[in-house]
Parts: structure tokens; C-alpha cells; sequence
């Protein structure tokens, strides 16, 4: 197997990112179609594609396009989730600023499923270039009639609008980005079954759908060519359909996005990345910070796919594949992970925020030469304190990378406890440490 560009097909031509441009290699023919359809077909045509959300949970996109009410009653919106900020990820950067065309289309197929009155792309502040793409993209598509009153001529209102975030992780995750959204601080709220679903209160309490950036960019294609045809792809996997982008870095020849069907062996895409610099391969974080390392042995057995990746103990996630060579110390990567997590905790619920503080704590004490007898021990019992007890699942994501550091590698934890020294000849660990 090799990339098997669908999203990215096009991404290099800077013509894609126009009207003119996009419509000549098919862009709209999903839209044109979908106008033509009942709701509940364009839902169904999505549900046959088997696809399922890549902001990192892999939910079926269908059952959340279905949840919300067919009778409408009051104003429904949706969302683009654009926050982008599990480290290592960069693959909606790319769709936002090369392929605006791709989401803005994607969206408007989803506003039309769910009757959403107009659509909101929550976009990582820092990502400026990404937000003029879209800019400039939305406005040609007023233009073109394909946003705003009575679309193509169907009786369709749907209005589009770009909303900067500033800068925190939480406010990816979705409560905390309708809270942000809606001018309130970035904390997540009570979720199903303590509070209603998003589809049936979200944003300003009515109806609400949100979907990742690649997410929706798949919509156009699921559309024009049918759902059958989407689920050809990945089919060799139990159940993941459709491409893959992995935003593919650390130690490889040749880091970038890279976008593949669901069944290719991660050792592949390791390949297509131009294989290790510098080194052999150590682990790999195969889904963005928060999803458990693997080792060697496992990248050369893994299959990407949702249920595939949970066979070698890891995950899909977000796609920020990250590779390493075996310069690295295990620890000091642990606790720079660690770091960033308890930077980004909220503060709302104690198990993450104390439990992140003490983690980087125990840390520092190690990398310092300072490791108590027993420390790994502490580290991971604070670990699976988190785990599981926090009220948004950052507490869970802080936790699964310092547990699975334990894990996959306890005698690298040993070693620099006992000897006060990265057990990696030559690793840069001083120069990070606190
Ligand atoms: C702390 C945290 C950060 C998140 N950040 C993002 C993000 O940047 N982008 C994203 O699409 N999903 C992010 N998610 C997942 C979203 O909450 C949500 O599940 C996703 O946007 C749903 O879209 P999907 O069904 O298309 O995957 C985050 C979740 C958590 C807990
Ligand atoms: S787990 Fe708790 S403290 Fe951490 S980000 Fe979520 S709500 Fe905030």
C-alpha cells in the first residue's frame, strides 16, 4: 500500500483553493446532489460510508448527523471543531488553508442534513493563514450562491461564520468550545446522560452538531461518489472506512501529512515518511500526545484502524504519528509530555488538576537526580487516580501516556531513579530539564 490521496488530492494546487479552481476537479457535485435528497438520505448515504469522526474518538459520524430533530422547532446549528491542538497533529492545518473549499462544501452538506440555520469553524488562534483560506473561500461561495438565503436555488438558508479561539487545548474538547463559543470561559460542561446531548442542546441551548475539520472535508466525497463507494476503502479492517491523514513527525526523513486507507501497516507509513533519521526506531506515539507509546515490535505488527490500533494497545486518535529514535530518554519525553497537560488542565475538577501538578513534580525530582526508591510506583498510582475520576476526558489523555511510558519501559524509570542519569547514552535530557 501507498498514500492514497482523496482529501489531499488536490492540496498542492493553489487553484483548489478557488471557486473556479475547486469546481473543475468536481468540487460542489456532493453539494448539487445532496440539495436534490431527502435530510434522511444524505444521513443514510453517510451512514453506508461507515464514517466515523477523526477529531480523535472515531464515533460514528451518522448517529451523531441523526440525532438531531427532524421536527424542527427552534434554530439548529453546527460546528467545525478547527482547534487543532493535540501535539503532534497538523492535518487540519493543512485541509484549512489548502482545501478551504473541501470544509466549507462538507459543512453545507451537513447543514442541509440537519436543517442547521448556520454553521460556526471554532479555528485555533494561532492558525491565521488557515483562517484568510476560509475567509476568502466563504465569501466566494456567498458569492457563488453556494452560502446564504435559498443555496443553488433549493429553498436552503445556511449561513457560515469563522470564530477564532485563543489559544487552549480544552477548548477543543466540544462542552468547552460551545462554552467559549458562546463568550463563557473554555470549561467543559456536564455531559450525557447528566445533561442532554449536544444534538438536542448545544450551542446557545439549541440543537448541535460538531465534527472535526476532516470530518467533514469527507462529506463532498461521500456525496458525489456514494457511500458504497466510500466504504471500499479501509475495507479490509473491521470497521474503519474511508482515508486516514496522519501528520507524521520526530525523527523521520521526511515529516509532513500523509494521508492513507484505513488497513495500511503503520510500518508503511513509517516508509512513506522516508523511514528513521539518525538512529533506529524506539517507539512510536502513533496518534497524537495523549495515545500510548508502542514500541518497535509493535509498529512492525500494527494495522492502522480503529479496533486494529487497540490490538497492539494504542490508538488511532487525532493522527499526530510521532516516531523516535533511540537517542531519546524515555523519562525526559515523559515528562515534557507531562508538562503539557498540566499546563492545559482547566482547574475544574481536583483529579487533573492536582494530579497533572504532581506528576510534573515527581518528574522534575527525577530528572533532577533526586528519584526517591518508589517513585515510579507513586507516578503511576497518581496515573490511574486521574484516569477515569476526571470530569473531561484531558484528566484521561494527561494520564495514558505516562502510564503506558511505565508500562512499555520501567527500566528506564529504574534506571534514572536509582543512578540519577538517563539510562540513553548521549540523550538530550539536561538541556529540557527543569
Ligand atoms: C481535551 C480535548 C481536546 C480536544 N481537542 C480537539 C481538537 O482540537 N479537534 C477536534 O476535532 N476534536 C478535539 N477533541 C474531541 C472533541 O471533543 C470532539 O469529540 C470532536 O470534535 C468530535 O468530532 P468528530 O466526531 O468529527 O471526531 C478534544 C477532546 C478533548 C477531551
Ligand atoms: S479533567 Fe477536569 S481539570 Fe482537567 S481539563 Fe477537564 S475539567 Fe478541567
Amino acid at each position: 500500500m501507498a498514500e492514497r490521496k482523496l482529501l489531499l488530492e488536490h492540496s498542492h494546487e493553489t487553484s483548489f483553493r478557488t471557486r473556479a479552481g475547486y469546481e473543475q476537479t468536481g468540487g460542489y457535485e456532493g453539494l448539487k446532489k445532496a440539495l436534490g435528497m431527502e435530510r434522511q438520505a444524505i444521513i443514510d448515504e453517510v451512514k453506508t460510508s461507515g464514517l466515523r469522526g477523526r477529531g480523535g474518538a472515531g464515533f460514528p459520524t451518522w448517529i451523531k448527523w441523526n440525532g438531531l430533530p427532524k421536527e424542527k422547532k427552534t434554530s439548529h446549528f453546527i460546528i467545525c471543531n478547527a482547534d487543532e491542538g493535540e501535539p503532534g497533529t497538523f492535518k487540519d492545518k493543512e485541509l484549512i488553508e489548502k482545501c478551504p473549499f473541501l470544509l466549507v462544501e462538507g459543512m453545507t452538506i451537513a447543514g442541509v442534513a440537519t436543517q442547521a440555520d448556520a454553521g460556526y469553524i471554532y479555528i485555533r488562534g494561532e492558525y491565521l493563514d488557515g483562517a484568510r483560506s476560509l475567509r476568502s473561500a466563504i465569501d466566494e461561495a456567498y458569492k457563488a450562491g453556494y452560502l446564504g438565503k435559498n443555496i443553488m436555488g433549493s429553498g436552503v438558508n445556511f449561513d457560515l461564520y469563522i470564530h477564532m479561539g485563543a489559544g487552549s487545548y480544552e477548548c477543543g474538547e466540544e462542552t468547552a468550545l460551545m462554552s467559549s463559543l458562546m463568550g463563557e470561559r473554555g470549561m467543559p460542561r456536564l455531559k450525557f446522560p447528566h445533561a442532554p446531548l449536544p444534538t438536542i442542546s448545544g450551542v446557545f441551548e439549541k440543537p448541535t452538531l460538531i465534527n472535526n475539520v476532516e470530518t467533514y472535508c469527507c462529506a463532498p466525497f461521500i456525496l458525489k461518489n456514494g457511500g458504497e463507494w466510500y466504504a471500499t476503502l479501509g475495507a479490509s479492517t473491521k470497521n474503519s472506512r474511508g482515508t486516514k491523514i496522519f501528520s507524521v513527525s520526530g525523527h523521520v526523513k521526511k515529516p509532513g501529512n500523509y494521508e492513507i486507507e484505513f488497513g495500511t501497516p503503520l510500518q508503511e507509513l513509517l516508509e512513506i515518511a522516508g523511514g528513521m533519521v539518525d538512529g533506529d526506531l524506539k517507539f512510536c506515539v502513533p496518534g497524537g500526545s495523549s495515545v500510548p507509546m508502542i514500541k518497535k515490535a509493535e509498529v512492525e505488527r500494527a494495522i492502522i484502524g480503529y479496533e486494529e490500533m487497540s490490538e497492539v494497545r494504542s490508538m488511532v486518535g487525532s493522527g499526530g504519528c510521532m516516531f523516535f529514535n533511540d537517542s531519546t530518554c524515555v523519562v525526559t519525553f515523559t515528562w515534557r509530555t507531562a508538562q503539557f497537560y498540566a499546563n492545559e488542565s482547566c482547574g475544574k475538577c481536583t483529579p487533573c488538576r492536582e494530579g497533572t501538578r504532581w506528576m510534573v513534580q515527581i518528574l522534575d525530582r527525577i530528572l533532577a537526580g533526586g528519584g526517591n526508591p518508589g517513585d515510579a510506583e507513586l507516578l503511576q498510582q497518581v496515573a490511574s487516580q486521574i484516569d477515569g475520576r476526571s470530569f473531561c476526558p484531558l484528566g484521561d489523555a494527561a494520564a495514558w501516556p505516562v502510564a503506558a511510558a511505565l508500562r512499555v519501559f520501567p527500566e528506564e524509570f529504574a534506571y534514572f531513579i536509582e543512578n540519577g542519569s538517563s539510562m540513553v547514552t548521549g540523550a538530550k535530557t539536561l538541556a529540557m530539564a527543569p
